[in-house]
């Protein structure tokens, strides 16, 4: 076993699959930077309909995104998008509007290619602040992003329990519409990438979720 692993592990999952919560817990119990790439598109999402542009003029999009710098906070355990160095509030991130438009953006080549980059040097960051490893969640990270990542999961849960999940949070979001826009884009769609260890957490508690994953973390350690 090598002293020092540094792991990447991808999260991937459908809308309010309990990603979040998961790579969260996750990040804290080894010690990893925890990266909900979600939150970036979502930032984006805000910042490009602040500025008026629409999904439907990828040409205006590409001239925005031209102008946007992109830096990181790294809060606790969280690394944090910051554009022309401010974060977009977690209220901002979360409206109503941002829920109906995101998949939308985050659909265009353009807005892809721009986090790419930026998420895939997110393991230097976490390096350069002695994390021991990344755990990234989204829809393409175990496809696309760190196809090669040490553990790469998908989560799944039962719609309409997803969407029970989103009420308890005080949120009415249309999960079976994001995923079906998700799943259906050309560009890094929603899908369980081969080889990927699928969960399904329709009847699990958190704690039984995050004790699944955390045992194939364990054991990937161990191979180290
Ligand atoms: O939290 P929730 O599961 O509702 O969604 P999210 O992770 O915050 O992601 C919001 C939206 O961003 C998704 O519906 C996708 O359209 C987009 N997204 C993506 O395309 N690729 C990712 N890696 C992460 C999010």
């Amino acid at each position: 076993m090598s002293l020092n692993p540094f792991l990447i592990v991808a999260i991937d999952g459908g809308a309010a699959s309990g990603k979040s919560s998961t790579a969260r817990a996750l990040a804290e119990r080894f010690h990893f930077l925890h990266a909900d790439t979600g939150s970036y598109y979502r930032a984006l999402t805000a910042e490009l309909l602040h500025r008026g542009v629409a999904a439907t003029d990828p040409a205006a999009v590409r001239a925005e995104l031209a102008e946007l710098h992109f830096g990181t906070e790294v809060f606790l355990s969280s690394a944090r998008l910051k554009i022309h160095g401010d974060k977009i509030s977690n209220a901002d991130i979360r409206s109503a509007a941002v829920n109906a438009a995101v998949s939308h953006f985050a659909a265009l080549p353009e807005v892809r290619v721009t986090l790419l980059a930026y998420q895939r040097g997110l393991a230097d960051v976490a390096r350069k602040h002695d994390f021991r490893g990344l755990v990234m969640e989204g829809r393409d990270i175990g496809s696309v992003i760190f196809p090669h990542a040490d553990c790469r999961f998908f989560l799944h849960a039962d719609p309409v329990e997803r969407v029970r999940r989103r009420a308890r949070e005080g949120q009415a979001d249309a999960v079976a519409e994001r995923d079906r826009l998700d799943s259906s884009r050309e560009n890094a769609p929603l899908t369980c990438p081969v080889g990927a260890v699928a969960i399904d957490s329709t009847h699990l508690s958190l704690p039984e979720v995050v004790e699944k994953l955390a045992r194939q973390i364990f054991a990937r350690l161990l191979k180290a």
